[in-house]
């Protein structure tokens, strides 16, 4: 199998007429790749996980509002503004969490009102495209540049802690929490380990990290996610880096489900627990993890998915959020790709000149 790292994970079609993912429902068993141009199968992909982590949504976002937008007919700026503003509120609604979702959409949004009485349709449709290229290529430069400073905390022989995916699939490339990993691979080392929580329901880190880890060469291990606990207690983790999905502004962080419980445990251990996130995951606009709307799924996807058949008895009452918020008492830095924001993160992320 091809080194995870050579797969793109959104990308648009050389006609730029459709969005290609790679659909990371199938992995690790079908590499399948699907072209994508109308709203719902936009849509429906973001929502069903076809493409997935914040800022791969972002890029996914980007590219299908430029796509649906070039499907608007006529020459009337104004008119085409009101069809991109219901094309771009549409696709804010497949998922809440993820704050690059909306990040994305509002950046190429205020593009065009800056632009709209200068340019004709035609130019504001290019500019849209241009725009979105813009953030896939910058979200290839953040990926890096946090797999670096992420570099710099780690020693030979250490072993890594990971929940969920937060890499190269999760991103335009290299990811954010495995980007470290893949910086680390570049220098030639390969005497890391690599620990996947497996991430139970829809087993991101299993299906997922551990398929890329493996296929670019790390000693990769799958734990459950009950296992976590034992695993730190046998001293097998030296540090643990995972992904967000929203940073608050006093550095509160929602993340795949599951997240908190693994800080809870970092500290009882006295593990250092890292949050690797580009600056366009940290929403100034939210206060704290109280204000990050939480993502609430299907219960089949506990009681029924994976399975050979339902294995939890009918009725019974399920609960599955998708993420839950980690509290920044918890959080010995914010790995993004300004630095390391160390707490207090609310004057940290000052000093970056994030806004
Ligand atoms: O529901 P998912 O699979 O989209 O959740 C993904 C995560 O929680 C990731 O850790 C997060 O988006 C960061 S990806 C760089």
């Amino acid at each position: 199998m091809d080194n995870a790292l050579k797969l793109n994970t959104v990308v648009l079609s050389e006609d730029r007429k459709s969005i290609v993912i790679l659909d990371q429902t199938l992995l690790p068993k079908n590499i399948k790749y699907l072209k994508l141009s109308k709203r719902d199968e936009i849509w429906e992909a973001i929502y069903k996980l076809r493409v997935r982590g914040a800022p791969a949504i972002g890029c996914a976002a980007a590219f299908g509002l430029y796509i649906l937008a070039s499907g608007y007919e006529g020459d009337d700026v104004e008119g085409f503004l009101s069809f991109v503003e219901k094309e771009k509120d549409y696709l804010n609604s497949s998922r809440p969490t993820a704050v690059n979702l909306s990040w994305a959409l509002t950046r190429l949004w205020n593009m065009l009102l800056a632009n709209k009485d200068k340019h004709t349709v035609r130019e504001l449709k290019e500019m849209l495209g241009e725009e979105a290229d813009s953030v896939w290529n910058e979200d290839v430069a953040i990926s890096r540049a946090i797999g670096s400073y992420g570099f710099e905390l780690l020693h030979h022989g250490d072993g890594i802690l990971t929940h969920c995916n937060a890499g190269t699939l999760a991103t335009a490339k290299y990811g954010t929490a495995l980007a470290p990993i893949y910086i680390a691979l570049e220098h030639g080392w390969n005497d890391l380990k690599v620990y996947c929580d497996e991430t139970r329901p829809l087993l991101q880190g299993a299906r997922l990290s551990a398929f890329e880890m493996q296929t670019a060469g790390v000693y990769t291990t799958l734990i459950c996610d009950d296992m976590a606990s034992i695993t730190m207690k046998r001293g097998k983790i030296n540090i643990i880096f995972v992904g967000a999905d929203r940073v608050a502004a006093n550095g509160d962080f929602a993340n795949k489900i599951g997240t908190s419980g693994v800080a809870i445990m970092a500290r009882y251990y006295g593990i250092p627990f890292y949050c690797c996130a580009p600056t366009t995951t940290i929403d100034m606009a939210t206060k704290t993890g109280a204000d990050i709307p939480i993502e609430e799924r299907k219960p089949e996807e506990v009681t029924e998915m994976w399975y050979k058949e339902r294995m939890a008895p009918e009725g019974v009452h399920v609960d599955n959020p998708a993420f839950d918020v980690t509290d920044h008492s918890l959080v010995t830095g914010i790995i993004t790709e300004k630095g390391i924001a160390y707490p207090p993160f609310d004057k940290a992320f000052e000093r970056m000149g994030i806004k």
